[in-house]
């Protein structure tokens, strides 16, 4: 017998020592340590519990409890040991108590396996940072609703197929992004309630025949109830899926957002500024500031879109109950969480310091003919239907565009020349400001309406903080 095979947990059935290579190939504890306080959690309510129901005597039970404390200072402090022979974290935990306190370290694992023990510390984990995830959305919807307030009135093009369509406010437009994330975040919370189940006491697939409480180990453990079924319990991975679906979906909506900023920056648009502090110059061309940071959000978001279906098809076909496989849930996993959290605090960073240039915006808004639908509609209230009013406005906007001049600039014997019906009341519905005033009904975007959504959206923070 090897001494190799002797450092196994689990060596008792075996004769051979493991492969250098195999040994490598299936640890997992150079990225599962990061799970460490969470297995240790789990571990101590677990020793709690095995005591209550009379598993563990209270000397056994404290032994085991400061033993773990002490094993998670010296995690903390960049002390402890972590060997790749004990292949993941959970057996480099279990390995390290039974040095320090002797043969009750060896009982710790009475009443269950690794395969409930990993799935109950991811959700501890996912818990814990979904807690972060959805403080940093809120910073950020604080700081677009901040920014809304004092651009209510701010007029800027609105676009469909990038071309100039009609006149909306900045405000309006940054409101749009408070909805997407506050339909993100509610997706978290949603996530958040299925996360929070425990797997404990599943042990490796069917349960265990100690007479365990579980509904002890979830309360001291602060989750909503265990699990209803050992083989479900130990494989199910959806939770995981789900936070990086929200995630995916999340990133998706911070690329766009950036795609806007990045575009806004440029010589071209010039509808904002970003503060030096989140940009970056070129090496070769010193007159570069370039935006780098939507940039980048924008890219990692191919990462998170990625990691979404690496869990998916991770899972894909995979029979009951647990399987190896699933140790490639972590660092998908981990890495939506820092590049979520990344971009999130990026973002919200970022976002109260952006300076519109309301003179560039306002100026591009009278380019391109925004106000033509609301000629249209000004015919349509001297009677005329939407069709026929369409095809005044069209010819026009073909006067305009050959003369080089936007529709307000028309005479009124021109705009008449289309349709007897217009008369000089025309041009208060061709300016920008009347055209937005116009839009007064909820979610348009009239300065009046997007006052009362900030004030909603306030609210609606304030309530959720
Ligand atoms: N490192 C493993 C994982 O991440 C822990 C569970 C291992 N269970 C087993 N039966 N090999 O999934």
């Amino acid at each position: 017998m090897s001494q190799d095979k002797q450092n196994k947990l689990w060596g008792g059935r075996f004769t051979e020592s493991t492969d250098a290579f195999v040994q490598a190939f299936t640890a997992s504890v150079n990225f599962d340590q990061r799970l460490a306080p969470y297995d240790i959690q789990g571990s101590i309510a677990h020793a709690k519990m095995l005591t209550h129901v009379g598993i563990l005597t209270e000397q056994e039970c404290l032994q085991i409890t400061d033993g773990l404390a002490d094993i998670l200072e010296s995690i903390q402090t960049g002390e402890f040991n972590w060997s790749v022979e004990l292949e993941d974290v959970h057996m480099n935990i279990e390995a390290a108590l039974t040095e320090r306190i002797g043969v009750a370290g060896k009982k710790l694992h009475t009443g269950r396996s690794r395969n409930d023990q990993v799935a109950t510390d991811i959700r501890l984990f996912l818990r814990d940072q979904l807690a972060l995830v959805l403080a940093e959305l809120s910073r950020l919807q604080e700081g677009l609703v901040g920014l809304a307030e004092q651009h209510t009135d701010t007029i800027m093009p609105g676009f469909t197929h990038l071309q100039v369509a009609q006149p909306v406010t900045f405000g309006h437009h940054l409101m749009a992004w408070f909805e997407m994330l506050k339909r993100d975040a509610e997706r978290f919370a949603d996530c958040a309630k299925r996360v929070n189940v425990m797997p404990l006491g599943s042990a490796a697939l069917a349960g265990t025949s100690y007479p365990i409480d579980r509904l002890m180990t979830a309360e001291l453990l602060g989750f909503s109830r265990p699990s209803a079924n050992s083989l479900d319990g130990v494989s199910d991975r959806d939770f995981a899926i789900e936070f990086c679906a929200a995630s995916a979906l999340l990133m998706t909506h911070l690329s766009r957002f950036s795609e806007e900023i990045v575009l806004w920056t440029s010589a071209q648009f010039n509808f904002i500024h970003l503060p030096d502090a989140f940009c970056t110059g070129s090496s070769i061309m010193p007159q570069k500031k370039n935006p780098d940071v939507p940039e980048l959000v924008r890219g990692k978001t191919g990462r998170v879109n990625g990691h979404l279906v690496s869990l998916l098809t991770l899972m894909k076909s995979q029979p009951l109950a647990y399987n190896k496989d699933n140790q490639e849930d972590k660092e998908p996993l981990f890495d939506t969480v820092d590049t979520v959290l990344g971009s999130l605090r990026a973002f919200a960073d970022m976002v109260p310091n952006i300076e519109p240039v309301k003179a560039s915006m306002l100026t591009a808004a009278k380019q391109g003919f925004s106000t033509a639908t609301d000629l249209a509609d000004y015919l349509v209230g001297k009677g005329i239907a939407f069709r026929d009013a369409h095809e005044v406005v069209g010819l026009a906007v073909r006067l305009g565009t050959e003369t080089n001049r936007d529709l307000s600039e028309l005479s009124l014997k021109e705009l008449q020349g289309f349709s007897a019906e217009i008369s000089d009341d025309v041009f208060s519905v061709l300016t920008l400001e009347g055209s937005v005033a116009a839009r007064d009904h909820i979610g348009g975007t009239a300065p009046n309406q997007v006052r009362l959504a900030v004030k909603d959206a306030k609210a609606f923070l304030a309530k959720t903080r």
